[in-house]
């Protein structure tokens, strides 16, 4: 299945599919494993090359799936290991690879090892995670938690244990020697059903120093920032981690690993993307940069450091299950969609690896999620402060005049879903050739197959003060964004696509359009 020496994903167009928000196809209103089969016509018609499925493993579903209890098993709550295979295999029918998400740092609480732990306050057990004594009557460390307050918890015996995220998210202590054969184990146990890679999730975070020294409290949970001292994440430790992941992926020619990695030092970044370590590693440089010309600019140079220092292909991503739509990010309303089209053809002309996540090829915005239906436990975590991330979680729409528009045949969903999102269904963007979907389905197929887009190299061209203009320097599309608000001259070139309309060669604000 796996073909020696496939470095398919070099240039791919990965979909993010989070799993509980996708498609339904029991009705309990939550997106499960046969719903994303069911739909695989869609993602074929869309083009994709590959799929991310968000986590799927047992869990009590604390952090919808990112608490994981058994890595070897499939939640009852998306179906079992044989819809798992039956996704595998109709996925490979179809020409689209699977690659899954994978959760090294931490477990569920629920886990049996921190079941074991908790029940054994002298035993060995507690050596698997990071339990320590208080300092005085407060925690080990400083140390705060990505999700607000402190990171760590104290259990009824007096000791205290380390959880980077959600209390239920204990983190696990990699010095320990059955924490990496047990991953290797979950490695091999999907690798072996055939899947073509992972995704890790924080792959920065595993390993922490041993005294464990107090961070700077300014650092907050803005994670991965290298101004302030935090030693939470990034720890020099944590490349033997991905060593070892790589020297197991190197026995299945063909598959894959990229990190979340959250380190904005080039330099550092470039470390994890070493040849016995990951493939490729999450950049996020493109979705947190403003709608700025000369931010969106800065942020593309800056990954592509990163990838050339570290002889891989850069990764691009606009957004994820963590953040603001970019509908929503980059405006409100019709303008925030015009901007979001227009980011779409930046992203896809770019060269090297997209990441899609799901929904955003319909443009879909962030929605507003009322008090009562929040489920994030960063909401919960930070007192309300931050509203979390369901807004971006919100399920997809497919069809029909209401809610639930196709997701579920059930009536209610684990979020509930916008009326207004009737003009916004896959079936209505299917048949509008000026929807975001259809120009997503046109961009990709380009993207794909036009020899305008072939060549790692990129040039930037200069552009009017606002907008950008970038050259593939192998294929010669060029792409030029107007981030500014007035109309501009459009160099020279046939126009391939346009993330709207473009009349007397004039390029309106807001729009990108690709060149050749
Ligand atoms: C990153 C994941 O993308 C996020 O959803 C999750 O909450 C944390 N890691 C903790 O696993």
């Amino acid at each position: 299945m796996h073909r020696a020496g496939d470095a398919w994903w070099r240039d791919a167009t990965f979909y993010e599919v989070y799993v509980r928000s996708f498609a339904d196809s029991d009705g309990d209103g939550v997106g499960d494993l046969d719903g994303i089969r069911e739909r695989l016509g869609y993602l074929e018609l869309l083009g994709v090359d590959a799929l991310w499925l968000t986590p799927f493993f047992r869990s009590p579903m604390a952090d919808h799936g990112y608490d994981v209890a058994d890595p070897r098993d499939v939640d009852p709550l998306f179906g079992d290991l044989d819809a798992f295979d039956r996704l595998v295999a109709e996925a490979h029918r179809t020409g689209i690879k699977v690659t899954i998400d994978l959760v090294p740092n931490h477990t569920s609480d629920q886990h049996v090892w921190f079941q074991e732990a908790l029940a054994d306050p002298y035993g060995p057990a507690r050596g698997r995670y990071i339990f320590r004594p208080g300092r005085g009557d407060g925690p080990p460390n400083n140390w705060i938690s990505v999700f607000g307050g402190p990171a760590w918890t104290q259990v009824p015996d007096g000791q205290w244990y380390l959880h980077l995220f959600d209390p239920r998210q204990p983190d696990l202590d990699w010095t320990h020697p059955d924490v990496p054969a047990d991953l290797e184990r979950t490695l091999r146990f999907w690798l072996d059903r055939g899947v073509d890679g992972f995704r890790i999730d924080v792959a920065h975070g595993m390993a922490k120093p041993a005294d464990l020294p107090d961070m700077d409290p300014r650092a907050g949970n803005k994670i991965g920032q290298h101004d302030l001292f935090d030693p939470r994440f990034d720890d020099d430790a944590v490349h033997d981690i991905h060593r070892r992941v790589r020297r197991v992926l190197d026995e299945y020619p063909g598959t894959m690993a990229v990190g979340e990695i959250w380190v904005t030092d080039a330099e550092r970044l470039a470390l994890y993307m070493r040849p016995d370590e990951l493939h490729l590693g999450f950049n996020f440089r493109l979705a947190l940069a403003n709608y700025d010309a000369v931010a969106l600019r800065t942020s593309i140079d800056a990954s592509l450091d990163a990838a050339a220092i570290a002889g891989v292909p850069p990764t691009w991503t606009l957004s994820n299950h963590d953040i603001v739509r970019e509908a929503t990010r980059y405006g409100d309303g019709p303008l925030g969609t015009q901007r979001a089209r227009a980011m779409a053809l930046v992203l896809l002309g770019l060269p090297g690896v997209v990441y899609l996540y799901n929904g955003a090829e319909l443009g879909l915005p962030n929605v507003t999620v009322p008090d009562w239906a929040i489920q994030d436990p960063k909401y919960f975590r930070s007192g309300g402060q931050n509203r979390g991330r369901d807004g971006c979680r919100v399920p997809l729409p497919w069809e029909g005049a209401e809610p639930p528009f196709g997701f579920s045949a059930g009536t209610s969903t684990w979020l509930p879903m916008p009326p207004d999102w009737a003009k916004l269904t896959v079936e209505r963007q299917l048949e509008d050739a000026d929807s975001t979907l259809s120009l997503y389905r046109q961009a990709i197929e380009l993207r794909k197959t036009h020899p305008a887009f072939s060549g790692g190299e990129l040039e930037w061209y200069g552009a009017p003060a606002g907008c950008f203009a970038y050259r593939r320097k192998g294929g010669r599309l060029v792409c030029v964004l107007n981030a500014s608000d007035v109309p501009v001259p459009l160099p020279a070139g046939d126009i391939l696509l346009a993330s709207g309309a473009v009349p007397e060669r004039r390029l309106p604000p807001n729009t990108a359009v690709w060149l050749v």
